[in-house]
């Protein structure tokens, strides 16, 4: 490589690793509008696991920017940007062995395949968490629908609804305790030794 930099290749394996935590480590990655309720439903989903004995861990939108990814905006170069990263730490954590929660809105579909691509097909589950605009204005849990935003996410930058998502939880027809149930099944089974 002309960096000087060469992949080093550890003596235990994500398979050995897996069988150590009594679990598959995979992503599962939550996609919908700001206020659909991704981050409710992971942090309920995380507590499952948590009480079942299952090894899980989220990273959120709201908290990874305030982070890492501080000092990217919401323009479509500084989102690929942000969800680039989310991809890479997303597929670090999965072949760490966790349930990894990710909780971004994810706006665009060449995105997530692009995340589903890096974490391994096998190790993916896409979760489109399903509410329209209109419900999510609604709801407005952090006041911003009310506002006046630049580039906001079904208003002024688009979303594309996913088609291909393995999960779908309609968060207008069921409560968070149902979604929760639903995506937990999936979960459970994917995550089988
Ligand atoms: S993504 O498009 O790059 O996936 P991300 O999930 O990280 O977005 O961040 C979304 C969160 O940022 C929203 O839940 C909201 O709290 C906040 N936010 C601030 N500005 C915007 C905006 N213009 N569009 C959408 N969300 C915004």
């Amino acid at each position: 490589m002309d960096n000087n930099i060469t992949w080093h290749n550890n003596k235990v394996s994500y398979k050995e690793r897996c069988e150590l935590l009594g679990q598959k480590g995979i992503a599962v990655w939550f996609t919908g509008l700001s206020g659909s309720g991704k981050s409710t439903i992971a942090v309920e989903v995380e507590k499952k696991l948590y009480e079942l004995g299952k090894y899980s861990y989220i990273l959120d939108g709201d908290n990874i920017r305030h982070g890492i990814n501080a000092g990217l905006g919401f323009s479509k170069e500084d989102r690929t940007e942000n969800i680039r990263r989310i991809t890479e730490i997303a597929k670090l954590f999965a072949d760490a062995g966790a349930v990894t929660l990710v909780s971004f809105i994810t706006p665009f579909k060449e995105m997530r395949d692009k995340a589903r691509e890096k974490v391994g097909a096998d190790r993916f589950i896409e979760v489109y968490v399903k509410a329209d605009y209109e419900t999510c204005a609604k709801r407005d849990p952090k006041g911003l629908y009310k506002q006046n935003i630049q580039n906001f996410t079904g208003k002024s930058s688009p979303y594309e609804v996913p088609e291909d998502a393995e999960v779908v939880l309609d968060t207008e027809k069921y409560n968070v305790e149902e979604c929760v149930q639903q995506i937990l099944e999936v979960i459970l089974k994917k995550i089988e030794l």
